[in-house]
C-alpha cells in the first residue's frame, strides 16, 4: 500500500498505480496556530511505502513525514519503505564552518527514530548521505528519464554540466545518448552569487542541453545559458532533477534567452514534466 504526504500526492498516486497497489487516504492539515494534524485512514496492510519530499515547506513536510512514519509504528506496520524523492537538508552534509550543524545526518537519524525500514531517494546532492543511515537507502539516479525525455525531442544533443560537481550526470546522459558532453567551471561565491569562467567550447550551431541535479536560485544555470550563447549554440535547453526554483528562478533563467526548462517530479514545479514514478516503482520492485 502506498501512503503519499501533501508534498507528493500525485507523484505517490503514480507509483501506485505503477505498482498495482491501493493509495491509503489519509488527512493531512494544519491547526489554526499552524502545527501540523495528521491521521491515517481504514485499513492498512503489514507493509506500506510512504513518498514524501521534503522541499519548500522543508521544516513543515519533514515534520508531516516524521508523524506518519511515528503513527504507522504505533499503529503496527511491520515494514515502512520511505520514498523522498527530493532530501531536503541534503546540501549540509559536512561540517564547512567549526560549529555548523550536520543537517544531513540530524534528518537522518530523525527519520530512523520515526520508523524508516528503509529508503530510495533521487539524485541526493552528495553520494555520502547514505552512509549516515544504518538501514538500507537506494539512491536512484534520474538520469535514463531524462535522457529518454531529451532523446524524444531533440536531435544530436551536445549535453553540458554547468560545474565539475554535474559532470557525471552530463556523462551518464551522453553515454545513454551516444553524444558529446562538457563541463564549465564555477566558483560559488555565496548561496546566491555564483562565478563561471569562460571556457572554450564545441557548441556553435548545436543544441546544448545543460544538466545540473538541483535548480535553486538559478545563478549557476543563468551563468552557463549566457556562456553557451556566446559560444553560438543553435538552442539551449535546461534539464534538472529537482526543480526547486526559489523565487524568480524560472524568470531569471528564461530572460537569459534559455530555449526550454524540463525538470523531473521530484518536486511539484511548472516545468516537472519528466516523472520518475517509473525509476522509484522499479526499484522498490528490486527490494523485499
Ligand atoms: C551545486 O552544487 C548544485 O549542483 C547546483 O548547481 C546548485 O545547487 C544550483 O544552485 P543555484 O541554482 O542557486 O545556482
Amino acid at each position: 500500500m502506498i501512503l503519499g504526504g501533501s508534498a507528493s500526492q500525485k507523484l505517490a498516486a503514480k507509483i501506485a498505480k505503477e505498482l498495482k497497489v491501493p493509495l491509503i487516504p489519509i488527512e493531512t492539515r494544519r491547526f489554526p496556530d499552524g502545527e501540523r494534524y495528521i491521521r491515517i485512514k481504514g485499513e492498512i496492510d503489514d507493509e506500506v511505502i510512504v513518498v514524501q519530499s521534503t522541499g519548500y515547506p522543508q521544516d513543515e513536510n519533514l515534520i508531516e513525514l516524521f508523524l506518519i512514519l511515528k503513527n504507522l509504528k504505533d499503529m503496527g506496520i511491520k515494514k515502512i519503505k520511505v520514498v523522498i524523492p527530493y532530501f531536503g537538508y541534503g546540501r549540509q552534509e559536512r561540517r564547512f564552518k567549526s560549529g555548523e550543524a550536520i543537517s544531513a545526518i540530524i534528518i537522518a537519524d530523525l527519520l530512523e527514530f520515526a520508523g524508516a525500514d528503509e529508503v530510495f531517494c533521487i539524485n541526493l546532492h552528495e553520494e555520502n548521505i547514505t552512509e549516515f543511515f544504518q538501514i538500507p537507502v537506494h539512491n536512484l539516479s534520474a538520469m535514463l528519464p531524462i535522457a529518454d525525455h531529451i532523446k524524444e525531442n531533440i536531435e544530436n544533443p551536445v549535453i553540458i554540466a554547468p560545474d565539475k560537481g554535474a559532470l557525471g550526470f552530463a556523462k551518464e546522459i551522453a553515454d545513454i545518448l551516444q553524444c558529446e558532453y562538457d563541463y564549465l567551471e564555477k566558483i560559488r561565491i555565496s548561496p546566491e552569487i555564483v562565478e563561471t569562467k569562460p571556457k572554450n567550447l564545441d557548441v556553435k550551431g548545436k543544441d546544448a542541453v545543460i544538466i545540473d541535479d538541483i535548480i535553486s536560485t538559478g545563478g549557476t544555470i543563468v551563468n552557463a545559458v549566457r556562456i553557451l550563447k556566446e559560444h553560438g549554440a543553435a538552442k539551449v535547453i535546461v534539464s534538472c532533477v529537482h526543480p526547486v526554483l526559489v523565487e524568480d528562478a524560472l524568470l531569471k533563467i528564461f530572460a537569459a534567452g534559455v530555449d526550454d526548462i524540463i525538470a523531473t517530479d521530484t518536486l511539484l514545479s511548472d516545468v516537472s514534466m519528466i516523472s520518475v514514478a517509473s525509476l522509484v516503482a522499479d526499484a522498490i520492485k528490486k527490494t523485499k
